[in-house]
């Protein structure tokens, strides 16, 4: 990947579309206008609130990540998307009940105008919902052209000259990449002959690759990490990324398990569970569903402490991950670890973590950075897998043949030097020899 010369400015509105209009996509929405609007805080989102260090750490030059690249104002965005029931943002906002309903009041005429498009849905995938707002076509052909006659819809009647997706639709069963997402041609082969292995998640990616649109995928779903898409994403200089937000307990996961490797800790066992009453939690009760899911939370561990490089600490680690459906909690998930470590001769020692967290408040400004992040990455004539954005994501895409990286610190490092890089700033090792010569 060559450096960037130049990154396009950041003129005009930005479309954010948005498939699966749920619990995240509105938290998201809402809060946005909300931070609009001057009556909140935008905490947890990094382009807004983050600085970066750039030079010397004498030099004291730390501008905000905002002003430093050319990102879209909040002003500029506007929303749109899909969904299998017939519900405006405000409706579903209500109804997924992470905001409270004074904060929901304050925004309710901006929700109530965004109302889904219908959606490409297939039962097979997602087995615990089923909606009226649905595409009909003959086969998944059809449904991926209507979607991208939907986008270029949506284009032109909100006047945006740029446009990203993000998928916070909900988690689909579990698919192995298979020959007919090997290469373009192949992938519209299986959409026309419908192909059980071709999901709606990429129908929504294969249109808004061709559309020339960014994408980023917020659920586990394999989706745009297959090599058709990511060639056809090279073709039309797209940038995309996934998949799986990294929010809660895997957050907390990325934080201690380096802290647990840098200081040659062992772990013999890391048993996690978690509660939670939303929509998603519900699809995930789905086996097919939870398999998705599973295999994006467990592989975090293994290439964060590398039992093969260290088996006497870690060759022996049991990993278990539960999610189970509980409606009384609604979006507001808790969830137990219990970790074995030992230290110095091997002595155990135990850590317990419970965390009372928000899903969608710590989705939210995921979304937001993605979608900045990747329109920011396309004007810089950016393409292809992002994987600096791995910082955000609990199985972060990768070239073949690369391990991801999941230590949240370098993924924080490498999205910050990224943009060093971008501009054409010293990229920083904190090496700082230069401070004692
Ligand atoms: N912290 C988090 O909340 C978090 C973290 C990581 C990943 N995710 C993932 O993000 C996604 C959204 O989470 P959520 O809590 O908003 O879930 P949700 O159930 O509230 O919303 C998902 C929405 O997608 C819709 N949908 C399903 N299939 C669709 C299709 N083919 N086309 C259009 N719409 C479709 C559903 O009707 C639903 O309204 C899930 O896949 C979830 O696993 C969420």
């Amino acid at each position: 990947m060559e450096k960037p010369s130049k990154i396009a400015p950041a003129k005009g509105k930005l479309g954010i579309l948005l498939p699966g209009l749920g619990a995240v996509s509105t938290t998201f929405m809402a809060g946005v206008e909300l931070v609009r609007k001057g009556k909140a805080q935008p905490v947890g989102s990094l382009t807004q609130m983050g600085t970066i260090r750039l030079g010397k750490r004498t030099d004291a030059r730390s501008p905000l990540i905002k002003k430093f690249v050319p990102l879209a104002e909040l002003k500029d965005l506007t929303f749109g998307g899909w969904d299998i029931f017939k519900d405006n943002a405000y409706q579903s906002a209500a109804n997924a009940g992470v905001l409270n309903p004074q904060d929901l009041e304050k925004v309710k005429p901006f929700l109530s105008t965004i109302k889904p498009m219908k959606a490409a849905f297939d039962h097979d995938f997602v087995k615990m919902i089923d909606g009226p707002n649905i595409k009909k076509g003959k086969n998944k052909y059809e449904l991926a052209l209507q979607i991208k006659e939907d986008i270029a819809n949506f284009r032109k009647t909100s006047r945006v000259s740029r446009l990203v997706t993000c998928w916070c639709g909900s988690t689909e069963s579990f698919v192995k990449p298979e020959e007919v997402h090997s290469t373009p041609e192949k992938f519209v082969e299986a959409m026309k002959s419908d192909h059980p292995a071709i999901a709606p998640s990429m129908l929504y990616a294969w249109a808004s690759i061709t559309s020339g649109v960014p994408y980023a995928n917020g659920a586990p779903n394999l989706s745009v990490d297959i090599p058709a898409l990511q060639t056809l994403a090279h073709d039309h200089n797209v940038p995309i990324c996934g998949k799986d937000f990294k929010t809660g307990q895997t957050l907390m996961k990325t934080i201690l398990a380096p802290g647990f490797k840098a200081r040659m800790l062992g772990l013999d066992g890391w048993f996690s569970t978690n509660i939670l009453g939303n929509r998603d939690g519900e699809v995930l009760e789905d086996p097919g569903s939870f398999k998705t899911k599973e295999e994006s939370k467990l592989s975090v561990l293994e290439y964060i402490l590398q039992p093969k490089l260290y088996p006497q600490l870690y060759g022996k680690m049991f990993h278990k991950v539960r999610i189970n459906y509980y409606p009384p909690r609604g979006d507001n998930k808790e969830g137990w670890d219990n970790i074995d470590i030992f230290g110095w001769l091997g002595y155990p020692m135990q850590i317990k973590v419970d965390f009372l967290c928000r899903d969608s408040i710590l989705a939210a400004p995921i979304v937001l950075d993605l979608v900045l992040f990747l329109d920011l990455a396309q004007r810089a004539g950016m393409r292809g897998i992002q994987e600096w954005l791995s910082f955000y994501f609990k199985s972060p895409m990768t070239a073949p043949g690369l391990y991801p990286e999941h230590d949240l610190f370098i993924q924080s490092m490498k999205l910050k030097n990224t943009l060093r890089w971008m501009k054409g700033e010293e990229l920083i090792t904190h090496l700082g020899q230069e401070y004692y010569d």
